[in-house]
C-alpha cells in the first residue's frame, strides 16, 4: 500500500489552480427496483486475467479508501469508479460533483467502452448569450455564477456506467457517499485553505455567488457535514438517476434556476442523456492506445502530438527529458495540434469532426514538415492543417481481473461557477465557458474556437479531458488522466512519455516536471517548477516566454514487467493504493 501524502501548494499555485480549473424520457415510470440492484453474473473463467493485485490512484484518502473497499467487496473496476465518483461529490468539492459532468474510459473483459457524461448547454441557450450590446463578450459571465452552467451529466453517466459494467447493487454504491455528506468528514487542510482563498477571491472580485454559505465551515481538522447534499444523494441511491432528474431534485433545481434567473429547466434535465462513444485507438510503437473521442478534443491531440514526436525523433538519439531541445519540439508540435482542435473540434452530434483524417500517418507527416527543430514557428502563420477544422478531477482504477477505468470529471473551474443549488446542496459548473462564445476569443483558458465549437441547445461543450489508458497485447499497461484545462492534454502525452519512452517509475510519472504550449498566447511555454533554470534560459533565448505555475493532480497505474504501480501527484491531496 502506497500513500502520498503532499506538502502545501504556493498562494500563486491555488490562484493557479483556481484560474486553471476557475431521454427526453417524457416516461413516468417508477424506477426499475431490479435494474438499480442488478448483478452482472460473473465471467466465464476462461475470458478472465486475473492478477495479483489491484491498483488505484485517487484524488483525495476518502476515494481511496471507498474503491479500495468496494474492490475488496468483489465489485469490479466500475464500481469502485461509480462509488468514488460519489465520494467525490461530497470530499472534493472543488471538481468533484454532481452538478458537472466527464468522461469514463473503461476495459472490462477485453472490451472498451466510453462513457460521455459532458454537461450540455440549456434548450434556451443560444449563440451570443454571452455577448454584450456591442457585440463583445461580456467578462466572467460564462466563468462565474448561475448562467455559466450547463446541464449537469454526472448521475446519467455513473447510471449509463453501472447498468452497462457494474456488478454490485447501486444502493451499494452510494451508501458510502451519503454517509460521508450525512456524518460529515474530516476536512484536510489543503482543502480548507483553498475553500479560504476562494471565498477570498470572490469577495475580491466582487461576485455575489452564494459559495460561502455553504462551504464557510468547512475548517482545517474539523468535521463538516452537508445535510443538503445527502439528502440529494439520498435520492439518487434509492431512486437510480430519475432522483436527479426527475422528482423532487429536478423540482429544487428548477426552481432555484427560475428564481435566480438561471437557465436549466425541468425539460433539460428530463432530455439530458449520457451516451456510450466508441473510444479513439491507434497504434503507437508496440501498443494500443485508448483515448477519448469529441466531444473531448484530448484523445485526437495526445495521438497528434505522439505520432509526430515519434516522426521528428525517429533518426537521431533519444532527447534528454525536459531539455530545451525537447521542450521546444514538443511545444512546435503542440503549436499545430492547437491549430487543428481550434478549427475543426466540437461536439460531434451537431458537427462533423474529420478524426480519422486529423489522426492518419500521412497527415501526421505532413503537418510535421513545417515543425522547426532550431527555431519558433510564427504563431499567426501555423493554421489548421486539413486541407478542406482546473479545476477538474481525475482517477484510475484497476481491479483484480484487470479490468481498468480512466475518469475524468469537472465542474470547470475550481468549484465551478460559485453557485450551490439551495436546497440540494451541491455546486454547479460553470462549463459553459468551455463553449466559444466568440469567434477567436479566448476562453478562461486561453482557448479559442470557431464555428465547430459555438453555443447551440442541448450541444456538448469541447473539452480537453483526455482519460485514456495504453494496452499490450490486450493487457492494460497504463492508466492515466488529469485536471488542468487545455494543460490535461500536455499531462497526458507526457505521462505516456514518462511512462514507455522514459521507463519512469508512477511515482516519477506524475512527478517529474510537465509542459505545456497551445498555441496562444503566443510562445508561452507554461511549466512546473524544478525545469533546470539553464533549460529556461535556453528556450527564453529561443524566443519562448517561459511561466512557472503548477497544473494538473495527475493519477496513474502502470502496469508494466509483471509489478503494478500506482501514483498520485504530490502537490494534491490524493492516495494510490496497490493491494
Ligand atoms: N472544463 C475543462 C475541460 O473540460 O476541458
Amino acid at each position: 500500500m502506497r500513500i502520498t501524502e503532499t506538502t502545501p501548494k504556493t498562494f500563486m499555485g491555488y490562484v493557479f489552480s483556481l484560474l486553471m480549473s476557475i431521454c427526453l424520457m417524457a416516461c413516468t415510470e417508477q424506477i426499475d427496483e431490479a435494474k438499480v440492484t442488478q448483478v452482472v453474473p460473473p465471467l466465464p473463467i476462461s475470458t478472465v486475467t486475473v492478477l495479483k493485485q489491484a491498483a488505484l490512484a485517487m484524488p483525495d484518502s476518502y476515494s481511496a479508501d471507498v474503491a479500495k473497499d468496494i474492490l475488496q467487496k468483489g465489485g469490479n473496476a466500475v464500481d469502485a469508479a461509480i462509488a468514488a465518483q460519489f465520494v467525490l461529490a461530497v470530499t472534493l468539492p472543488e471538481a468533484g460533483n454532481i452538478g458537472g459532468g466527464g468522461f469514463m474510459m473503461i476495459y472490462k473483459d477485453k472490451k472498451s467502452d466510453f462513457i460521455d457524461y459532458r454537461e450540455q448547454a440549456p434548450l434556451s441557450a443560444h449563440r451570443d448569450m454571452y455577448l454584450g450590446e456591442d457585440g463583445e463578450v461580456i467578462p466572467n459571465q460564462s466563468v462565474i455564477g448561475i448562467l455559466s452552467s450547463g446541464v449537469p451529466g454526472t448521475v446519467a453517466g455513473m447510471w449509463l456506467a453501472h447498468k452497462k459494467h457494474g456488478s454490485l447493487p447501486w444502493k451499494e454504491l452510494l451508501q458510502p457517499a451519503f454517509n460521508l455528506a450525512e456524518e460529515g468528514f474530516k476536512v484536510h487542510p489543503k482543502l480548507a485553505k483553498s475553500i479560504e482563498m476562494y471565498i477570498t477571491s470572490l469577495e475580491k472580485r466582487g461576485f455575489a455567488v452564494n459559495f460561502e454559505n455553504y462551504f464557510a465551515d468547512a475548517k482545517a481538522n474539523e468535521i463538516f457535514q452537508q445535510l443538503e447534499l445527502a439528502d440529494t444523494l439520498k435520492r439518487i441511491r434509492d431512486q437510480g438517476r430519475d432522483g436527479f432528474y426527475k422528482g423532487q431534485t429536478a423540482k429544487i433545481i428548477s426552481d432555484f434556476m427560475r428564481q435566480e434567473n438561471g437557465l436549466v429547466t425541468e425539460q433539460d434535465l428530463l432530455s439530458y442523456e449520457a451516451k456510450s462513444r466508441q473510444p479513439i485507438t491507434a497504434k503507437w510503437r508496440g501498443y494500443q492506445l485508448l483515448t477519448s473521442p469529441p466531444p473531448s478534443s484530448g484523445g485526437i491531440a495526445i495521438i497528434q502530438w505522439l505520432k509526430m514526436y515519434d516522426l521528428m525523433t525517429r533518426d537521431q538519439e533519444k532527447l534528454t527529458h525536459n531539455s530545451a531541445a525537447y521542450m521546444h519540439l514538443l511545444a512546435e508540435i503542440g503549436k499545430r495540434v492547437f491549430a487543428d482542435r481550434a478549427e475543426y473540434l466540437g461536439d460531434p452530434d451537431f458537427v462533423k469532426v474529420p478524426v480519422d483524417s486529423l489522426i492518419t500517418d500521412e497527415y501526421i507527416a505532413m503537418r510535421s514538415q513545417t515543425v522547426l527543430k532550431d527555431g519558433i514557428s510564427v504563431t499567426e502563420l501555423v493554421k489548421p492543417g486539413l486541407k478542406e477544422s482546473e479545476e477538474t478531477t481525475h482517477f484510475s482504477v484497476m481491479d483484480k481481473w484487470g479490468n481498468a477505468v480512466s475518469n475524468t470529471t469537472t465542474i470547470n473551474l475550481g468549484y465551478g461557477s460559485g453557485v450551490v443549488v439551495e436546497g440540494a446542496g451541491f455546486l454547479l459548473n460553470d462549463e459553459m465557458d468551455d463553449f466559444s462564445s466568440k469567434p477567436g476569443v479566448a476562453n478562461v483558458f486561453g482557448a479559442v474556437g470557431g464555428q465547430a465549437n459555438e453555443i447551440q441547445p442541448k450541444k456538448r461543450m469541447l473539452s480537453s479531458m483526455t482519460p485514456s489508458m495504453v494496452l499490450k497485447d490486450g493487457e492494460v499497461t497504463f492508466v492515466t488522466g488529469s485536471p488542468g484545462g487545455t494543460t490535461i492534454i500536455s499531462s497526458v502525452y507526457l505521462s505516456i512519455l514518462h511512462a514507455l519512452e522514459f521507463s519512469m517509475s508512477a511515482e516519477d510519472v506524475v512527478n517529474k516536471p510537465r509542459f505545456h504550449h497551445q498555441l496562444l498566447p503566443k510562445d508561452v511555454i507554461r511549466h512546473h517548477n524544478g525545469i533546470d533554470p539553464a533549460v529556461i534560459s535556453e528556450l527564453e533565448q529561443m524566443g519562448y516566454t517561459m511561466s512557472n505555475g503548477h497544473f494538473g493532480d495527475m493519477q496513474v497505474i502502470l502496469n508494466k514487467d509483471g509489478k503494478i504501480d500506482a501514483a498520485s501527484e504530490i502537490t494534491g491531496r490524493g492516495k494510490s493504493i496497490v493491494f
